[in-house]
């Protein structure tokens, strides 16, 4: 009998807003589906898109970026600039086939982790009915690259 797929869910999140609101949903003891791995960076706007592509060639079935809100960038606008590239890293995306609902890109602040809990919840559900994430390793495995 073959195992029930569960995905694998990397979250790339801000150490100021979207990390405080994560440890604010376990203080808070609110349930959510424990498919994620989280990977604190200083700001959102460190974040090489490059970083995204390595976690789902490395396993990952899909990807959640998320920073502090417009405005309130503990860089002043860091968030910012991951948002501009963002619109960029879609469009080549879509020209390397590898399907959106795969990845998330989010506002969370310390004071939302429900909102936290309810992104990782949504996020799961869309990728385990999507399931395992094969393409973009298929074609590494191709040495297309
Ligand atoms: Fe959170 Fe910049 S510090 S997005």
């Amino acid at each position: 009998m073959a195992a029930k797929f569960e995905p694998k869910i990397t979250a790339f999140v801000c150490n100021w807003c979207t990390y405080a609101g994560a440890d604010l949903t376990g203080t808070s003891r609110i349930k959510y589906q424990s498919n994620v791995r989280i990977l604190r960076v200083p700001c959102t706007g460190r974040i090489d898109f490059m970083m995204v592509m390595k976690a789902l060639h490395q396993g990952a079935d899909g990807v959640i970026v998320s920073g502090c809100h417009p405005n309130d960038c503990h860089y002043t606008s860091g968030n910012y600039h991951a948002r501009r590239r963002w619109m960029v890293f879609k469009k080549m995306m879509d020209i390397l086939g590898v399907d959106m609902r795969r990845i998330a890109f989010s506002w969370v602040s310390a004071a939302e982790g429900a909102k936290w809990a309810q992104l990782v919840n949504e996020v799961t559900d869309q990728v385990r009915a999507l399931g395992p994430y094969v393409e973009y390793r298929q074609l590494v495995g191709a040495g297309i690259e």
